[in-house]
């Protein structure tokens, strides 16, 4: 692959400690990685060069939390939640149907399209899920698509008891035979810890297993209520928690205190007309926060990091600069890839060419110019995708 050199960015966001964000500036990548970044004036010269004429420069999004292997649609369900009805997620049980009767090559299409969709938006790596299999086949055949088409792959089997299924049997089954079969297709296992669907207990167990897989563990918690997900994220070393859309003040404190990510889904709460999670207590209280769109079908079908930001400065008190960090380098933190070799959500040499130039002279457009679709350039892997 040609070695490409990036010049006129009006404003460069590296994420990177030592270099920060600055202004006329440079970036040169080759084969798939960051090679050089500095002033433009200290550019070495490259293969092709592309001028991007004071434009902002980031890193690709982030999104470190979808739910992208499904098949169906549930308009439905959310005209009648903007008329009244409130989200009690019961409508998985309709994604799960919809997808146990879609086969491989529909599965994979569909995927594929969203992972493009969201590549168009500037987003350059993504974490996605199984969850509306709840069958060891369709688990498996979730995880196996999954992992050829999506940076991150979670094991979700514990999303919902599938109707018909008794709880302890359903996870006698989740804890057994269906990690086993998915866990060498995973890096991750996250389990669904709200009243309705496991409790800690129950949550705690699915996690044990994934523990004893050698799997990454990942929690959905607080999301339509208090409860014992943050502090069991915590208690077991999870990489993240993800919505804390109803955190205690407690809750906050142990992740402060803690190397779990608080992972915020703007996009879901407003879709869900739950409140928006406090980010501001997270931070200043310490904690990492990543942004995601958590782009699936029922509680927020939209792959737009870039509307997750615009909310999270104009909602939730966030700075535009710490809900770009959120959406790039807290994202990678949540996916323990912000360092090492290829790292994503920053631009240093080593890291992964993953960068996208916004139609604005700085990121605070995000914000300035709400709804307004930034997106100019995007190279993923060193690869122009946009
Ligand atoms: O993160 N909370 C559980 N799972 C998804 C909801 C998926 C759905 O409603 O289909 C979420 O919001």
């Amino acid at each position: 692959m040609p070695a490409t050199v990036i010049t006129g960015i009006g404003e460069l966001t590296t994420n990177d400690a030592e270099s920060g964000t600055f202004g006329d500036a440079a970036v040169v990548f080759e084969n798939e990685r960051i090679t050089w970044v500095g002033p433009a004036s200290r550019a070495p010269a490259a293969d092709e060069q592309v001028d991007v004429a004071g434009r902002a420069v980031l890193p690709g999004w982030v999104d470190s939390h979808t739910h992208l292997l499904f098949a169906g649609d549930r308009t439905a369900e959310f005209a009648a939640r903007m008329a009244g009805e409130p989200y009690q997620a019961g409508g998985i049980a309709v994604t799960v149907e919809a997808t146990r009767e879609a086969d491989d090559a529909q599965l994979a299409a569909n995927l594929r399209a969203h992972l493009d969709e969201a590549a168009a938006q500037g987003t350059t790596c993504v974490e996605t899920k199984t969850g509306y299999g709840l069958t060891v086949e369709d688990e498996l055949r979730a995880a196996k698509i999954a992992a050829q088409n999506a940076d991150e792959v979670t094991f979700l089997g514990a999303h919902l008891v599938p109707p018909g299924s008794a709880v302890e049997d359903y996870l006698d089954l989740v804890c057994g035979e269906m990690i086993e079969a998915v866990a060498p297709h995973v890096r991750w296992c996250d389990v669904f810890c709200e009243k309705g669907a496991f409790d800690a207990e129950q949550s705690r167990r699915v996690l044990a297993a994934a523990a004893r897989h050698g799997l990454g563990l990942r929690v959905h918690g607080n999301q339509l209520g208090a409860g014992p997900g943050a502090q069991l994220a915590v208690e077991l070393g999870a990489a993240s928690v993800d919505h804390c859309t109803y955190l205690s003040e407690s809750d906050v404190d142990a992740l402060a205190g803690s190397d779990t990510v608080a992972t915020l889904l703007p996009a879901c709460d407003l879709s869900t007309r739950q409140p928006l999670p406090d980010a501001r207590s997270l931070l200043d209280a310490g904690a990492t926060v990543a942004l995601a769109s958590n782009c699936n079908p029922g509680s927020s079908y939209t792959s737009s990091m870039a509307f997750c930001v615009t909310t999270a400065v104009l909602q939730m008190r966030m700075s535009v600069a710490e809900a770009v960090r959120a959406a790039t380098w807290g994202g990678a933190r949540a996916l323990r890839r912000e360092t090492g070799d290829a790292a994503v959500g920053v631009l240093r040499p080593g890291a992964r060419a993953d960068l996208q130039v916004l139609d604005a002279p700085s990121t605070t457009w995000l914000a300035y110019r709400p709804g307004v679709p930034l997106t100019h350039a995007v190279w993923r892997r060193g690869s122009r995708v946009r």
